[in-house]
């Protein structure tokens, strides 16, 4: 986490092969991920039948079943900018394909939007958001908000810059132990050196690139929405929502 990709991300990394791995990659790597989506899906408190929703960066479609399970007759676009993660979705979402449109797009191109239709009642994203370039941060939160129906959310999670030096040396330290723990219930030996490596090899090649959390938060006031927060926070895991009117 101590470096950042300002760039963004690069959707290479996320091919067959990493796919193969990436359940238990999240696992290890994303901090009580399981509780932040249970967040996540509380915040979407539709009293309609048929939401209409778009996710950004679905993945394999850990969050879109849950929302699909709260609200199977929902009409729900899902978007991921890697055609293996589609695909692979493609197959574990087959229970909901009528509810479905699978969208290919890469939220850092200018156009990223160009094949969306309508507008959404909640647009939702776990954990993709800090793969957004610098420069494309700005205008992303404008054309989500631009997405929504006047009384529409907006809910995601994503990973935050720390604090500071001090804070990153501090969930750094937090997080190595919480992964040697891990491997240890595996029954594996797992030096803190090999740990870090690990995580700095996959930063660096997927390219992660989060802002501060209080930048979030102007980004998304900027963009117009009448209130926002951040719900949870938790080492560089963050869930934030926000509503287009009050
Ligand atoms: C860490 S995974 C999260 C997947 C899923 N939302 C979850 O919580 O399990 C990040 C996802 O974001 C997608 N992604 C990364 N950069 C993207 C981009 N620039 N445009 C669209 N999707 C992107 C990846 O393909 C991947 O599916």
């Amino acid at each position: 986490m101590a470096r950042r990709y300002t760039k963004g991300g690069d959707l290479n990394y996320w091919s067959a092969e990493y796919i193969k791995t990436f359940e238990f990659m999240q696992k290890l790597g994303v901090p009580q991920k399981s509780e932040m989506l249970k967040i996540m899906i509380n915040l979407l408190t539709f009293r309609k039948a048929k939401p209409r929703f778009l996710e950004i960066g679905g993945g394999l479609g850990a969050f879109s079943r849950m929302i699909l399970k709260k609200y199977p007759e929902a009409s729900f676009v899902f978007l991921d900018g890697s055609p293996e993660m589609i695909l692979n979705a493609k197959k574990r979402l087959s229970k909901f394909k009528s509810n479905i449109t699978f969208l290919q797009s890469d939220i850092n191109s200018t156009d990223w939007f160009n094949g969306i239709k309508g507008s959404f009642d909640a647009i939702v994203s776990s954990w993709c958001l800090h793969y957004l370039s610098d420069n494309r941060r700005r205008p992303f939160f404008k054309e989500i908000y631009q997405l929504l129906k006047p009384s529409g959310i907006f809910v995601c999670s994503c990973s935050i810059q720390p604090e500071s030096k001090k804070f990153l040396s501090l969930y750094n330290d937090l997080e190595t132990y919480r992964i040697k723990e891990s491997f240890m219930k595996m029954g594996v030996e797992i030096t803190e050196g090999q740990i870090k490596a690990m995580g700095d090899k996959g930063h660096s090649k997927a390219r992660i690139n989060p802002a501060y959390f209080d930048e979030y938060l102007k980004l998304m006031k900027r963009a117009g929405f009448a209130s926002s927060g951040c719900v949870w926070k938790y080492l560089f895991n963050a869930v934030f929502l926000a509503h287009r009117v009050k």
